[in-house]
């Protein structure tokens, strides 16, 4: 199946990522809806995955430049293009993004349930669970090379 991934910034695509960020956090995870929304996407850069057709169907975002540390989260696919590459696009988009303005590290916290997903993309699971937004979270972390 066919799909491409975009980088974008919050103004230009906010109307259509947002149904994909409260079906899948919202509704489908039991986010509440004030957590999700948070106020940082505008000072986020997003990555954005379409479907041949132009629609939406996944989204993630990489926090500003903090003392060499890019922040990736809210990562998102539509449920019917799970496992297809989807994710994994969008992340590598990301973190070439991050490489490109110097970044040294990325640092995440992972859903658990997510996890493999996140080893598989290399990287490493750091001290113990917790939680957050009543979801079992871990830091994740992955050096970027130049
Ligand atoms: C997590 C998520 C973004 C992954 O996106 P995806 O498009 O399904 O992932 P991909 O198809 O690109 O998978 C890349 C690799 O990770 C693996 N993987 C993905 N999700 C996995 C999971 N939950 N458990 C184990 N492995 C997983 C795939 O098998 C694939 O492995 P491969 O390289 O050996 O083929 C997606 O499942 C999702 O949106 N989940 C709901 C929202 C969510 O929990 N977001 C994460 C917040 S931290």
């Amino acid at each position: 199946m066919e799909f491409r991934v975009s980088l974008a910034h919050w103004a230009d695509i906010a109307e259509r990522v947002r149904p994909l960020r409260l079906a899948v956090f919202v509704v489908e995870q039991g986010v509440p809806a004030h957590l999700e929304m948070d106020d940082r996407d505008r000072h986020c850069l997003h990555a954005l995955a379409e479907d041949a057709s132009g629609a939406v169907i996944g989204t993630g975002r990489l926090l500003p430049q903090d003392a060499g540390v890019g922040r990736v989260g809210r990562m998102a696919v539509a449920p019917d293009w799970r496992g297809k590459g989807v994710g994994a696009a969008m992340l590598d988009a990301l973190l070439a993004a991050a490489r490109a303005r110097g970044d040294l590290l990325i640092e995440l916290h992972a859903q658990l349930h997510a996890a493999p997903f996140y080893d598989r993309a290399g990287f490493a699971r750091v001290g113990d669970v917790y939680e957050e937004a009543g979801i079992p979270h871990i830091t994740m972390r992955r050096a970027l090379t130049a």
